[in-house]
């Protein structure tokens, strides 16, 4: 059997693989709720899971960001759900009315003195990590993480200048801290991420990017805790209507120059976000796994604020292009999923225009390394 790099095969089917992965990888990595502008006031908040955990990021009074555990400390109730604001001064339960500080810090309980003891020092929710980069907002409920800084060194001199903003979300993604049931798709996160990484289905299955792309010198460069990929557009007009109207049409935005108008870069943080850098929208991803066999995809559209009417039309071509591949895509990730449940199936060796391919399973094996899954595997690293 050829050599691969990549992972056992079981581990994109095995419902063991999926629930250690949720403590090894997802609580242990960063991971992205948003951008600055979706938490503009003190009280504004963004709720959701990451591995097993209900986690929350509330703008303070102060202006800063606090990551904390969204479970209410008397019977567990979540606190808040989905984006939103809180509007009285602090975090209030819908439970029994306990009410917290926008640092998690308990305030106060209805009724107190019905309780023999309350130990309000001791009632606070608990904390976790958040930081930003680039505008980006990021937790991570390992206390002892690489710092996001670290992880991503040299990341915003490649992509800041399409994050400086004024940015605002617009287009059908929820917001990436949510997911619509009609996108889930059905395989592993991991065929999904692998997918991502890699040109060289571009040919095969996305005509519309092969006649976009300069497919011969689109590069793909992981880092160590990302990967960056450069597609330089094509110069001479596309066969197809939409496609040669968006090259025709399309402008960088505020902050970028006319190169950047001829390239479409991405960016996979690991081990889930994904950064679509277009000259006229950024999009952002966050792939969630819900079993071993389904993902939901979680998505906010960002474009620079008050953009004018031709940028807009610009926005609506990029997305009809890009709503195609995806569903490309799709189509390929779920035969993935399918040919590789065979019994004793194994992955296949990597071409040199699947190196990240390669990069994503060395970094998972990092992560799985203590969980016992990977057996003698381990030594391959
Ligand atoms: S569960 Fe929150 S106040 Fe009771
Ligand atoms: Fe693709």
């Amino acid at each position: 059997m050829s050599e691969t790099r990549l992972l056992p095969a079981r581990l994109y089917h095995d419902q063991a693989a999926f629930d250690a992965e949720q403590e090894a990888v997802f609580e242990r990595t960063w991971q992205v709720v948003g951008h600055v502008s979706d938490l503009p006031n003190p009280g504004s908040y963004i709720a959701q899971k990451v591995g097993r955990y209900e986690v929350m990021v509330v703008r303070g009074q102060e202006g800063e960001l606090n990551g904390i555990r969204n479970a209410c400390r008397h019977r567990g109730a979540v606190l808040g759900t989905g984006r939103g604001a809180f509007e009285t001064k602090g975090i209030r339960c819908l439970y029994h009315g306990w009410t917290y500080r926008y640092d998690g810090s308990f305030l106060a309980a209805p009724e107190a003195r019905s309780f023999d003891c309350l130990d309000r020092a001791g009632l606070g929710l608990p904390k976790i990590q958040v930081d930003t980069l680039m505008g980006l907002v990021f937790v991570n409920l390992d206390l002892a993480a690489t710092p996001l800084g670290e992880q991503l060194a040299g990341l915003e001199d490649l992509a800041g200048r399409y994050l400086k903003g004024p940015l605002e979300q617009f287009g059908p993604g929820l917001g990436v801290h949510a997911w619509d049931p009609k996108w889930d798709q059905g395989s592993n996160w991991k065929v999904l991420i692998d997918n991502y990484l890699e040109g060289y289905h571009v040919p095969t299955a996305h005509p519309g990017l092969t006649r976009l792309y300069q497919y011969q010198k689109y590069t793909a460069t992981p880092h160590p805790g990302f990967t960056f990929f450069e597609a330089p557009l094509r110069d001479e007009p596309s066969g197809n209507r939409v496609e040669r109207a968006y090259q025709k049409l399309v402008r960088p935005m505020p902050g970028l120059s006319e190169e950047d108008a001829r390239v479409w870069r991405y960016a996979l943080i690991y081990p889930n976000t994904m950064l679509d850098l277009y000259p006229d929208q950024v999009n952002v991803w966050r792939i969630v796994p819900e079993s071993p066999n389904l993902s939901h995809i979680c998505m906010s559209q960002y474009r620079a604020a008050g953009s004018g009417v031709r940028t807009k039309v610009v926005q609506r071509l990029n997305i009809a292009i890009n709503n195609l591949v995806t569903e490309e895509d799709e189509g390929v990730v779920v035969r993935v999923q399918r040919g590789s449940a065979n019994p004793g199936f194994e992955f296949g060796p990597l071409s040199s225009r699947e190196v990240a391919v390669g990069w994503f399973a060395d970094r998972l094996r990092e992560s799985l390394a203590d969980t016992g899954l990977l057996g003698h595997d381990v030594s391959r690293t």
